[in-house]
């Protein structure tokens, strides 16, 4: 019987497959019929990823150089003569990005040309280099943003403004494609517990967090897997330019929901 949730056979790139929520997406595509593409700065994380999937491609790529963007899509060609999804999943989030990107007040340029660097501009690249090849088979694109992108905060202004930017780029490649058949749509995760987090995140930040979700759980790297999943799939071929938010409600609700709480004893 005919299941539009299948990927069978389709050919996908997940950029930073080989971290937390890209590995979990790579699993999930194989699983659901898909060959993947691990491609991640980290060849030896790509390969082992790859190494558990049948007929799966590492790639080691590096998003802030254009000629790195250009072979990966080159190397899956290549390799499966075609591209049917794009998953721009990575992203700069080194652990020493995290001091510097604050506000914009004490922001040094190099921090915030690192970051537009890997995140917009190899986002943009990728999404141009893997265009003709998505066209021809009626492919998609998959952006991975950041609730952070919707809301101020006090932290990580480059990061959610540059995933900002990916969500405009997002409609304005829907836009421009969707009459050759290419459907480009973004993800907005909201604090997702994959292995790097769980190791380095402060408990009492992660209960602040978690207590914004409405489900008061915060998500899993298989949620994110399973909304890109659902967006690269037929199932969603009348969805395009749209930004799905899955965050377990974090970003959805009135300032103040956890003091209101709080203040009423709810
Ligand atoms: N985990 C969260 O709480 C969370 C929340 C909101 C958004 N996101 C977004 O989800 C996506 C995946 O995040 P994650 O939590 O799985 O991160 P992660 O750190 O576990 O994985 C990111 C992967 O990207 C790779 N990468 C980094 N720079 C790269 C580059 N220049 N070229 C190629 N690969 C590169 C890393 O090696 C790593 O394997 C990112 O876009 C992130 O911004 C995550």
């Amino acid at each position: 019987m005919y299941d539009a949730t299948r990927l069978t056979d389709k050919v996908a790139i997940i950029t930073g497959g080989a971290g937390g929520i890209g590995a979990a997406t790579a699993r999930l595509f194989s699983q659901r019929g898909a060959r993947v593409v691990i491609a991640d700065i980290a060849g030896d994380r790509a390969r082992a990823v790859a190494d558990e999937l049948p007929d799966a491609l590492p790639v080691e790529v590096d998003l802030a150089s254009e000629d790195s963007i250009i072979a990966m899509i080159s190397a899956t060609i290549a390799h499966y003569g075609k591209l049917d999804i794009l998953d721009n999943n990575a992203a700069l989030l080194d652990p020493d990005m995290g001091p510097k990107d604050i506000d914009i007040e004490h922001m040094e340029s190099s921090t915030w040309d690192r970051t537009y660097a890997v995140n917009v501009r190899g986002t943009m690249i990728a999404c141009r280099e893997a265009l003709p090849h998505l066209r021809s088979t009626g492919g998609c694109i998959i952006n991975t943003v950041s609730n952070l992108a919707l809301q101020g905060h006090v932290i990580q202004a480059a990061y959610s403004s540059s995933k900002a930017a990916i969500i405009q780029m997002t409609r304005s490649i829907a836009a421009s494609h969707g009459r050759s058949g290419v459907r480009c749509n973004a993800v907005a995760p909201g604090m997702t517990m994959t292995p790097a987090l769980k190791a380095a995140f402060p408990e009492h930040l992660r209960l602040l967090v978690e207590d914004e979700t409405l489900r008061n759980q915060l998500g899993a790297p298989e949620d994110i897997a399973e909304a890109v999943a659902f967006l690269a799939s037929d199932a969603a071929r009348n969805i395009t330019g749209q930004l799905l938010v899955c965050d377990g409600g974090a970003a959805s609700h009135v300032p103040g929901y956890t003091a209101f709480r709080t203040a009423m004893g709810f």
